[in-house]
């Protein structure tokens, strides 16, 4: 080749107008920031629209189903338990075949899928000591490889239909910058972002027909992975981050990240396969 690729920087609109018949499927949607963002995007959909939740909690995912129920009564809600580290292709497309079962899919507006699972990994331990190579499989299994496979799974059921496609991938700050104690996870997210860059600037040349790809960072947050951070960490200063933030109160709560993604996605204030922070916009 006689020059380097180009990266994809076609100014185009990526609003999603989510105020549609809409299939939706959010992984770690029992609880925390996913639980929070289902039910907050779900509010805006159609009547015949479809919301998947999947995680291990079957308890977690049914409080977060007849949540979005309430305030949203016209959409059909499918939970399934499932374990993101170990599913198979079979078991992904199972999932997503009886989800739709006998609806066509020519009903669709809008896919959207939103990649949210993800686990912090063993803070306890530094770099030079993750030796356990089945650990490393584990890892990267829930946050990296299920995460591509069933984002394969999902946008090849809606190949050739003529809806929008959209897919969101849950990224972090740890994706671009090294922290102490946390190599599963900067790792993790480093290659799982990417996964999703290339997917983005592939799909950029097929146009309005293609997918629109989001990476969102949504910032420190009250969940039980920061809460679990701060008490496990192997690393003072990440303990005294967190600490630092709950201290302040100035860690952000789940509705308000929820808000800035749903703020940032129906203003399309990214190019796709842009990394978005919270603090961005
Ligand atoms: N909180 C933050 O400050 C922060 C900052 C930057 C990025 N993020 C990212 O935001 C996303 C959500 O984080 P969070 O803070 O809301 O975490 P969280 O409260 O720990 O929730 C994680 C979700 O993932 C699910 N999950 C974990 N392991 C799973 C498995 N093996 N199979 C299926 N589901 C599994 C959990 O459900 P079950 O346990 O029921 O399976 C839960 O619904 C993650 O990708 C995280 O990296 C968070």
């Amino acid at each position: 080749m006689s020059s380097e690729p180009t990266t994809a920087t076609t100014p185009s609109s990526t609003a999603v107008n989510l105020e549609q018949v809409t299939y939706f499927l959010v992984t770690g949607a029992s609880r925390g920031i996913g639980a929070k963002m289902a039910i907050e995007t779900a509010r805006k959909f159609k009547p015949g629209s479809i919301v998947v939740l999947l995680a291990r909690s079957a308890s977690g995912l049914e409080h977060t189903r007849s949540e979005i129920l309430s305030v949203n009564p016209h959409v059909t809600v499918v939970t399934s338990s499932v374990d993101l580290a170990t599913a198979s292709k079979e078991v992904l497309d199972d999932i997503l075949d009886k989800s739709i079962s006998k609806t066509p899919l020519g009903q669709f507006g809008l896919a959207c899928i939103i990649h949210n699972v993800g686990t912090i990994g063993n803070v306890e331990r530094k770099a030079i000591e993750l030796d356990d190579r089945a650990e490393w499989e584990d890892y990267f299994g829930t946050n990296v490889f299920t995460v591509a496979v069933l984002n394969s799974c999902f946008l090849r059921k809606f190949a050739g239909v003529g809806c929008r496609k959209v897919v969101v991938n849950i990224t972090s700050k740890a994706c671009l910058a090294p922290f102490q104690s946390m190599t599963y996870y900067c790792a993790g997210k480093a290659a799982r972002e990417m996964y999703f860059r290339v997917l983005a600037e592939e799909e950029a040349e097929a146009g309005a027909a293609g997918v629109t790809v989001l990476n969102y960072s949504p910032g420190p947050v009250e969940t039980d992975m920061t809460v679990d951070i701060q008490s496990r960490s192997n690393a003072p200063v990440i303990r005294d981050y967190f600490k630092g933030l709950r201290d302040t109160t100035t860690i952000l709560t789940t509705e308000q990240t929820t808000a800035k993604f749903l703020q940032i996605l129906q203003n399309g204030q990214f190019k796709t396969g842009d990394h978005v922070d919270y603090y961005d916009h």
